[in-house]
């Protein structure tokens, strides 16, 4: 889809819009979160990005409270954590997080990360699935506007899909230049669900690369600018990070420029930038 400007939206499979560029708060501390999402708010973001185990809803609470901007302008998702998993858990844990936020409602919530199976064996189909059933619940009960999944990849959503009910409107999951996952990404397309990438600037590692920064300054843009306007390009929706206004400002200043298909083809070819580089069915936590 073709965005313009950081308020306008993909369009989600349930009909709901969501803000093209979202506001990340990964590592960003509870007294430090306030200001910092205020100052997003005032750099015109309408979309953030939060999760229980950031640990940091409360402060994010406080601001959405404090910015003067109606809820109904505000997009602002959630993920239930690894150790809530499973049906009453995640119940629970959703009431947690609402509480914290200080919101009637969410507009998006998503299972942080699928139970694997070098954790869990056999066991890990069911427990996403119950995990899951909870989601479409609080969905059904108009608790939460829309439903998702992080870090899961075309395999984890198949077998999910073997009992959902509601499909998912939403993956997040890590993509940055040196970590392109073209395929996931084509999976969720084609099957009309909305690619969210978490550390599009590779935590900002990536933003070295010698080539991104060549090719941004051919538009006077920053390496990160590049990342941003890649991953939109590739229809993802960017989920950038930075506690400092200024780079909050220069992360959502990607409009007004456009990658050429070799320099988009240049980038997806990149590898070995830095970033986190998850797997999904390797991760012990
Ligand atoms: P800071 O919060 O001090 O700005 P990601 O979103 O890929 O996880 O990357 C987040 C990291 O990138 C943070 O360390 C953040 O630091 C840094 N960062 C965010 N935006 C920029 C930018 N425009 N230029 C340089 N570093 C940035």
């Amino acid at each position: 889809m073709e965005c313009r400007k950081l308020t306008d939206g993909f369009l989600m499979n349930n009909g709901e819009k969501i803000p093209c560029i979202g506001y990340g708060t990964y590592k960003t501390t509870e007294e430090e979160v306030y200001g910092a999402v205020l100052s997003a708010l005032k750099a015109g973001y309408r979309h953030i990005d939060t999760a229980a185990f950031y640990g940091n809803e409360a402060g994010i609470g406080r601001a959405l409270k404090d910015c003067g901007i109606p809820r109904e302008e505000l997009f602002v998702t959630s993920k239930v954590w690894n150790t809530d998993r499973g049906y009453e858990n995640t119940k629970e844990a959703f009431a947690a997080t609402l509480e914290r936020l200080d919101l009637d409602y969410l507009d998006l919530y998503l299972i942080h990360w699928p139970a694997n199976r070098k954790q869990f064996g056999e066991e890990a189909k069911k427990i996403n699935a119950e995990t899951w059933r909870a989601l479409e619940e609080l969905y059904t009960e108009g608790k939460i506007k829309a439903i998702g999944l992080s870090n899961f990849l075309p395999h984890h959503i198949e077998e999910l899909m073997e009992t959902a009910v509601v499909k998912p409107m939403v993956d997040q999951i890590e993509f940055h230049p040196g970590w392109a996952q073209l395929e996931a990404g084509e999976y969720c397309r084609k099957n009309d669900i909305v690619v969210e990438a978490w550390s599009p600037l590779g935590r900002k590692e990536v933003l070295d690369s010698g080539i991104l920064q060549e090719i941004g300054a051919k538009y006077g843009k920053s390496a990160a600018q590049v990342c941003v306007r890649w991953v939109l390009q590739h229809d993802i929706l960017p989920l950038p990070k930075t506690v400092n206004s200024g780079r909050m400002v220069e992360n959502a200043d990607v409009f007004d420029f456009a990658l050429t298909e070799e320099e988009m083809k240049t980038i997806d070819s990149l590898k070995d930038l830095g970033g986190q580089c998850a797997l999904p069915d390797e991760v012990d936590f």
